[in-house]
């Protein structure tokens, strides 16, 4: 038995995130892509991480959340464009992300910013919605995670290693 970091990332930054995590743990350790993960059997603690997708899960993690993770015992790590310092809003979208956990055993949950891709930034400032434009023009992502957020990112895992005990 080990522990997996299962992880969804279209554009990189969640893998980045899903490295630093992978580097606090025991050897032998398993970096999945959540695609190509179809059972956490073989492992008694799995880290799980994916991308905010319209104010939630991507749809490659809300699937995974409920059939693969289920019943499971995990840790829980999103990135998304918004400052962590966005309130509110940001909350809701990551409170949707533990919703979309809850038949599995959440024992944390770590989220931060990634990098807005530049082709998706590109698209949502030729959108015809006004807001989604807006959005796009303010955005500063550029270079995130930064090595300060990858760093917050590898005491959370050891904080969650602590709560499971001596692997
Ligand atoms: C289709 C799409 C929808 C997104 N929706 C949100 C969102 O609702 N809130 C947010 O903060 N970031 C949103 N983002 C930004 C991503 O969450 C962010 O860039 C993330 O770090 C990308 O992770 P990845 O590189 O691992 O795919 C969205 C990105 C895409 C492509």
């Amino acid at each position: 038995m080990g522990i997996a970091v299962v992880y969804q990332s279209q554009t990189g930054s969640t893998k980045k995130v899903a490295e630093a995590i992978l580097g606090e743990l025991p050897e032998g350790s398993v970096l999945a892509p959540m695609d190509l993960c179809d059972t956490l059997e073989g492992y008694d603690f799995a880290f799980v991480g994916f991308p905010l997708h319209a104010f939630g899960p991507d749809e490659i993690a809300k699937g995974f959340l409920s059939n693969v993770a289920a019943g499971h015992c995990i840790a829980l790590f999103v990135t998304h464009a918004s400052p962590e310092s966005d309130g509110a809003p940001l909350q809701e979208w990551l409170q949707a992300c533990r919703e979309a956990a809850a038949g599995s055993d959440v024992i944390g949950m770590f989220d931060c910013r990634g990098q807005l891709a530049e082709p998706v930034k590109k698209q949502l400032l030729a959108s015809d919605d006004p807001q989604l434009r807006a959005w796009a023009e303010a955005d500063d992502s550029e270079g995130q995670p930064d090595a300060e957020r990858l760093q917050k990112a590898a005491e959370w895992a050891r904080q969650m290693m602590s709560l499971i005990g001596p692997h």
